[in-house]
């Protein structure tokens, strides 16, 4: 995209995984690549966007210069990221796999193996993206991201309502080629009006057709 459709706009986006520390050499992480929030920072970057980018732990670098980097591990740290960066921004758009639990205690010293079992107790993390659906001022937008592996529609626009999203990206699970760590996604983008079902793609493809919607939304 050459215009500059997003230009003076603020875009805030959380990417990748987060890891929740059991120890001091061993954590709770996921799958997230990060390449999803990535090509949605390069793609508001490349139409006059300036960019905050939330980074969980991930192997990508950034290439345009408008494109802020914040490099964090956990859910917390991703959390308080967010909440200080939301209000300045006239868009969030939440990519990232956050833990949803995390230790409730972090061992100062390497757990050793003994006994039969060990039992870590884990803590619900907060919620950033319905956090941020609260503070979410008239002029702002706010988007995200569902994995599901069933009933995708019906959750998809529940979580819509819950987190005050003005849309919500849908990948399946189901799909060959979407999700996690490919670099081809197949969405569907729902909003309070209904669904769009996308072809598979690549990623900055994806990426293209969620700020196509975005810039339709934007005040
Ligand atoms: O409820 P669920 O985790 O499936 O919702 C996914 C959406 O919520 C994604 O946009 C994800 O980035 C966001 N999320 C978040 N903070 C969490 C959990 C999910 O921002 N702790």
């Amino acid at each position: 995209a050459n215009q500059q459709d997003l230009s003076k706009k603020k875009i805030l986006i959380t990417a990748g995984p987060t890891y929740e520390k059991i120890d001091p050499v061993r954590f709770i992480g996921n799958y997230s690549s990060g390449k999803m929030g990535f090509a949605l920072a390069e793609e508001c970057a490349a139409r006059g966007a300036e960019v905050t980018l939330i980074a969980g732990p991930v192997q990508i670098k950034t290439v345009h210069p408008n494109i802020h980097r914040i490099d964090v591990e956990s859910a917390k740290e991703m959390y308080e990221a967010s909440v200080a960066n939301y209000p300045s921004s006239d868009a969030g758009i939440l990519c990232a796999a956050v833990a949803d639990f995390t230790p409730e205690l972090v061992a100062d010293k390497k757990i050793k193996r003994k006994g039969d079992e060990l039992t870590v107790v884990l803590k619900p993390t907060h919620d950033i993206a319905a956090s941020l659906g609260e503070m979410k001022r008239d002029d702002q937008l706010l988007a995200g991201f569902a994995l599901e592996t069933n009933d995708e529609l019906q959750n998809a626009q529940s979580k819509l309502e819950r987190k005050n999203f003005d849309f919500i990206v849908l990948n399946s699970l189901n799909d060959e080629g979407a999700g996690f760590r490919h670099d081809t996604n197949k969405i569907s983008i729902i909003d309070k009006n209904g669904k769009t079902d996308y072809p598979l793609k690549s990623k900055r493809e994806v990426a293209t057709d969620i700020i196509d919607r975005l810039v339709q939304l934007i005040k």
